[in-house]
């Protein structure tokens, strides 16, 4: 049989080349061309024929209210944390991708639920490619699964993957990764964009005929030699990316995309000897271990979907060289620069021939802007050398013109900041409770509008 043809077609344009180009001769874009499958031929006879049946209507047109609304069901993957994010468990026919650096957990993971799922008498399939079926084995005997009645299938090539489901017909299946995925309809190299892609449509394509639960394992890069699962996520149900530092025990789960439930949930994980444990009260995870408060530290209360943890910004302010760097870990660099400047004009303190490092403890990322107040906080701290007082939190969004803005949430915040036993919470005047409950009790609130107000107010502190 001739090898299936295969056109490469920008992806800036949609221009069309039967040979792989540096440059699109259409639009001009640079190594926007991907390789991508034509047709076989029957189908552009369909298609003929598409065209004159498209005076047709093909399905019935019906209003909005007419049609029934079906509830998802959802099946709990008996890992609470990982429920979390997907929005209470796993869907029938729902597509999962779940992204992560490599050896962040997400193999050790996904072995712990199936095998959950299967004793809960769903049948499942886990075909990995990365590992041998030796080493899976291995891994479930590492984390205590004994007797574990997991399909498990080493394949790579995606015509045999599918043949595989389609025979076994698994609830959920698990494929580990989609980098090593081919389809041999195209020539590119397994990991490519456009290998990535087209397995990924085809796999998708699948799980909605199927009525299965599917998970996408991919690895984020940063050498660019794979195809990041980015390219992905507009295919998929749900999204959710692995972080936190390999080097730390936790690990946070974040859903950055849901059909079945909200954005932003995260779940925390720790990574123990027998694999990884849920850690269902997680908000004081973040903390730094100091015996005293030390100079250029604040916690701040950041909200993590519907559920606060407590943070800890560090930053260093050190005598830089000739162009002073402005390093950040876990905190928007952009953000930095800005607050930077704010600092400076709304109060007075300059950092401009100075270097300054900010790093959120744990691995933890953090991109709201109401983190903006602790990370100032923290800066003025470092420079000055001087600790806040113990026991000290703060939130709060700096606009550009040295106002403070309320952050969303601000009661949950304040009570749990409450709870953990801080004393001084510093936060924007308008989330300031007119009359504060009885949890906040023990609770000195600073209620700020500005900057320099935060900054003063601080300092009053530091007296004390
Ligand atoms: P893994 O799930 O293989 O990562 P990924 O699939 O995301 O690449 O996780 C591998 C890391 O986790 C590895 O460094 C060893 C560690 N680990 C444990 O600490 N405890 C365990 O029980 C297991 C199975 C792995
Ligand atoms: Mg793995």
């Amino acid at each position: 049989m001739a090898h299936p043809k295969s056109v490469y077609v920008c992806n800036a344009c949609g221009a069309t080349s039967p040979r792989w180009l540096g440059k699109c001769p259409s639009c001009g874009a640079w190594n926007s061309l991907v390789e991508s499958v034509v047709e076989p031929a029957t189908a552009g006879k369909n298609r003929l024929s598409g065209r004159f049946n498209a005076l047709v209507p093909s399905a019935e047109v019906r209003p909005l209210a007419a049609i029934a609304s079906e509830d998802v069901v959802r099946t709990p993957t008996g890992q609470g944390e990982l429920d979390r994010p997907l929005g209470g468990g796993i869907v029938a026919g729902g597509v999962v991708l779940l992204g992560g650096d490599p050896g962040i957990g997400k193999s050790t993971l996904l072995l712990q639920a199936l095998d959950t799922l299967q004793r809960a008498g769903l049948s499942t399939l886990y075909v990995t490619g990365e590992e041998s079926g030796a080493q899976v084995a291995l891994r479930a005997k590492r984390l205590g699964i004994t007797g574990s009645q997991v399909a498990v299938l080493a394949e790579i090539q995606l015509e045999k993957i599918i043949a595989t489901l389609a025979e076994q017909q698994p609830a959920v299946a698990v494929i580990d990764s989609i980098q090593t995925v081919y389809s041999d309809q195209l020539t590119s190299a397994p990991g490519s964009v456009a290998q990535v892609r087209e397995c990924a449509a085809h796999l998708t394509r699948w799980a909605k005929a199927s009525g299965s639960a599917l998970v996408l394992v991919g690895h984020v890069t940063k050498d660019g030699q794979l195809a990041g699962p980015r390219v992905l996520e507009h295919m998929v149900d749900t999204v959710l990316y692995f972080e936190g530092d390999t080097h730390s025990r936790f690990r946070l789960i974040r859903a950055i995309k849901n059909r079945f439930g909200a954005v932003n949930e995260i779940g925390v994980f720790a990574m123990t000897e027998h694999g990884l444990k849920g850690v269902s009260n997680p908000s004081a995870i973040f903390l730094g271990q100091h015996a005293e408060p030390v100079p250029g530290t604040c916690v701040l209360v950041t909200l993590e979907g519907t559920r606060p943890l407590l943070v800890e910004v560090q930053a260093l302010v050190d005598l830089g060289g000739p162009s002073p760097r402005r390093l950040s870990v876990g905190l928007e660099r952009d953000r930095l620069a800005m607050l930077l400047a704010v600092l400076h004009r709304h109060a007075g303190v300059a950092t401009g021939d100075q270097d300054v490092f900010v790093n959120a403890v744990g691995g933890v990322r953090i991109s709201e802007p109401a983190a903006d107040l602790a990370v100032l906080l923290a800066i003025a701290s470092s420079l000055r050398g001087k600790p806040l007082p113990k026991g000290f939190v703060a939130f709060g969004e700096v606009g550009l013109a040295g106002e403070v803005r309320p952050a969303p949430s601000g009661q949950e915040r304040l009570k749990e900041a409450a709870k953990l036993g801080f004393a001084h919470v510093m936060i924007p005047k308008a989330n300031a409770p007119r009359k504060p409950g009885p949890e906040l009790e023990g609770v000195t609130l600073h209620a700020v509008e500005r900057v320099e107000e935060a900054i003063a107010l601080v300092r009053g502190l530091e007296e004390i």
